[in-house]
């Protein structure tokens, strides 16, 4: 084959490709199966890789993700991403009626649609070819998820058709459905990872992830409901959003055309029920009046459309029995009571647990076991206790009353001033206090001990193996290899990973051994300022003060934490396992003044070191690096594969731009 029919044989493939996507994905109508499919993908992606010249980003092999983009480029939005008014009955959608009517001088058609619970994005098509993904950001600018939003397979990355703009903006939600998000908290909670909160957080968290081919496992999908643009082929929306559907774009099947405001109230409350039976969340429906020229009559406020509002759905509500109140403790030692209730479906699962918070919670809602209680599903993964039902109490019922001890050690429990929780002070003792401790340590961002997990942990204390984070030190291969859980290799993993945490620097370690109040960046700060773990050891609460970020809630516990002779005992012992407990020559504090005063931006990958080893470079020459380009930042680093948008924002704002090579001759 020459050249020139290679060409046409690969731009053939993506467009079947691309035509079977629509038919399976847009309309429900495959033409072929799976395996026929993937052939054809499989042979699209050999001959792309065969003959790269022909690349194309849009390809349809390219929905896997593996482009790693390594951050989020902040892009203007051309148009800004405005929000929308609520309403929650029906009076504020005639009053809206009545707005637009007095605003137009006539009863106008409005366009009724579900309002979808996800992440709002702005898809941008140029020539017919997914040209930029930008998420809502603060309306004004958004993050370039682009990368991510290719692995999406409903959204196209070419156009059916011929009859679309040049150039035009389509906006819509990125959701999880629900059942891709029951699958994945399963998994999570089964490898230990913290459940996302719902499915709007598990798709806005997914759209962020820096990886995209995680992003193409996690099964997003996208409805969208708003087209931008100077040359749309209609004058109203409900028509534009019906073309779209032809250009391969999922619109929702559900729209409605509505001739008059009682129409509309009358598709509120149909969707009221039917939204439980749909596969997705919905919150509320949103109302457009659909004429392009009314739109333009009405206008906006300063933050939404006068044409167009939300009306949301009240929260679920059920109502069912309180069994009884358990204790959680956490890793600082907070307790939270939490309640046992009568099983009960709610929101399409089922409730048997929720959250009660603290202790003026339970006396403000004078909450006893036994009352029928009402129980809400809001945003949270736990359910609220949202009233009590006086009216259904029996004679017997009696005031609860809060524990004074610690449900697992027994010690009397405090309530610092100005906090809402009680919590044990038994911080050495109490045994979730001490394996939280231990989960901490090992987290990626703290020890990074992979080996490891909680549901390890947990086992290694009730085997009384580890008793506190020193312990680990002491484990060996032989111990692991008598407990069900490991294997040959997964000892030696856990050994070798927990060998190598030895190498970790002193801010991390520091954040490590769980200093309440101290984070990530309070002990790099304090890391930084003091040097190592004997000078923060002896200062004084004015001495700690004097560091960046630390006030003095911070400084206060530091203190206490180490004029406690256990954790001076704990710290001695990590010294002799080895532990870096000082910053060392390489991570020494100040290595240089070289870049003194300068703000420093870094973007795209390095060959020589990683971004964290760059970011602790500039720290250690005396610069600032801070993440977004602006007319405040002295340089930008660029690297391979920088952000276009980033480097155009830097060019245009004179900022100062070096490569990899030249940083580290600035630095010497
Ligand atoms: S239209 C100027 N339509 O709700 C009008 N928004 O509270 C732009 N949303 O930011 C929005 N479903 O993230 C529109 N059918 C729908 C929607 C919808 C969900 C979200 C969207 C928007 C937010 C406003």
């Amino acid at each position: 084959m020459s050249q020139e029919q290679i060409r046409q044989h690969i731009e053939h493939l993506r467009e079947e490709l691309n035509r079977h996507n629509y038919l399976y994905y847009i309309l429900s109508k495959p033409e072929i199966g799976d395996f026929e499919f993937d052939q054809l993908l499989k042979e699209l992606g050999d001959l792309e890789k065969k003959y790269p010249e022909f690349d194309d980003p849009n390809s349809p092999t390219k929905r896997v993700g593996s482009d790693l983009t390594g951050e989020f480029v902040q892009i203007k939005h051309k148009y800004p991403m405005l929000s929308l008014a609520n309403t929650y009955s029906d009076e504020e959608i005639r009053d809206f009626d009545t707005r637009v009517v007095k605003g137009i001088g006539e009863s106008p058609e409005y366009v009724c649609e579900l309002k979808y619970d996800g992440t709002a994005i702005g898809l941008t098509y140029r020539n017919g070819k997914l040209f930029q993904a930008i998420t809502r950001g603060d309306g004004v600018v958004g993050d370039d998820v682009t990368a991510n939003v290719r692995t999406i397979k409903t959204i196209p990355l070419t156009l059916q058709g011929k009859d679309y703009p040049d150039e035009f903006e389509i906006r819509g939600e990125i959701f999880m459905p629900r059942k891709v998000f029951d699958d994945i908290n399963a998994q999570r909670e089964e490898e230990g990872d913290v459940p996302f909160a719902n499915p709007r957080n598990a798709a806005s968290g997914t759209l962020k992830l820096l990886d995209p081919s995680v992003v193409a496992q996690r099964k997003l999908d996208c409805y969208l409901y708003f087209i931008l643009g100077e040359n749309l082929p209609f004058k109203n929306h409900y028509e534009n959003l019906e073309k779209a559907k032809e250009w391969g774009f999922k619109v929702p099947e559900n729209n409605k055309l509505c001739k008059n405001v009682d129409e509309v109230l009358s598709f509120i409350n149909h969707w009221d029920s039917g939204r439980k039976k749909l596969p997705y969340d919905t919150d509320g429906v949103v109302i457009k009046v659909n004429s392009y020229q009314y739109q333009k009559v009405l206008g906006f406020t300063a933050k939404t459309p006068r044409w167009a509002i939300a009306f949301k759905y009240k929260a679920e509500q059920v109502t069912t029995q309180l069994i009884s109140v358990d204790f959680q403790v956490g890793r600082t030692g907070a307790v939270t009571p939490v309640a046992n209730l009568k099983p009960v479906k709610l929101a399409g699962s089922t409730v048997k647990r929720a959250s009660l918070h603290n202790r003026d919670q339970m006396e403000l809602l004078d909450i006893r076991i036994g009352d029928m209680v009402q129980v809400e599903k809001g945003g949270e993964i736990i359910p609220k206790i949202v009233g009590v039902d006086k009216t259904q109490r029996t004679l017997f019922s009696t005031p609860f009353k809060f524990i004074e001890q610690c449900p697992e050690c027994g010690s009397e429990l405090v309530r610092p001033e100005g906090e809402a929780k009680h919590f044990c002070p038994n911080q050495v003792g109490c045994s979730p206090q001490i394996k939280g401790r231990i989960e901490h340590f090992i987290s990626r961002k703290a020890l990074n001990i992979d080996g490891l997990g909680q549901e390890t942990v947990d086992l290694l204390f009730s085997k009384g193996l580890i008793k506190d984070i020193a312990d680990l030190y002491a484990l060996r291969k032989e111990q692991l290899l008598n407990l069900e859980r490991f294997a040959e290799k997964s000892a030696d993993n856990a050994i070798k990973s927990i060998e190598e945490s030895k190498n970790i620097p002193f801010p991390r370690v520091l954040y490590g051994i769980g200093i309440r109040y101290v984070g990530e960046t309070t002990a790099r700060k304090l890391a930084m300022h003091f040097g190592s773990i004997e000078q923060i050891e002896k200062v004084s609460i004015e001495q700690l003060l004097e560091v960046e970020e630390v006030g003095e809630r911070i400084a206060q516990s530091i203190v206490e934490y180490f004029s406690n002779p256990i954790t001076i005992n704990l710290i001695e012992r990590l010294k002799l396992v080895g532990l870096q407990l000082k910053m060392d020559e390489t991570t020494n504090q100040l290595v240089s003044s070289k870049l003194n005063g300068l703000s420093i931006v870094i973007s795209g990958t390095f060959s020589r070191i990683s971004r964290d080893e760059l970011k602790e470079l500039i720290l250690k020459h005396g610069g600032k690096n801070v993440s977004s380009v602006s007319s405040a930042t002295s340089i930008l680093v660029a690297g391979e594969k920088i952000g276009p948008a980033k480097l155009d924002k830097a060019q245009k704002l004179g900022v100062k731009i070096v490569s990899e090579e030249e940083f580290f001759e600035m630095i010497g």
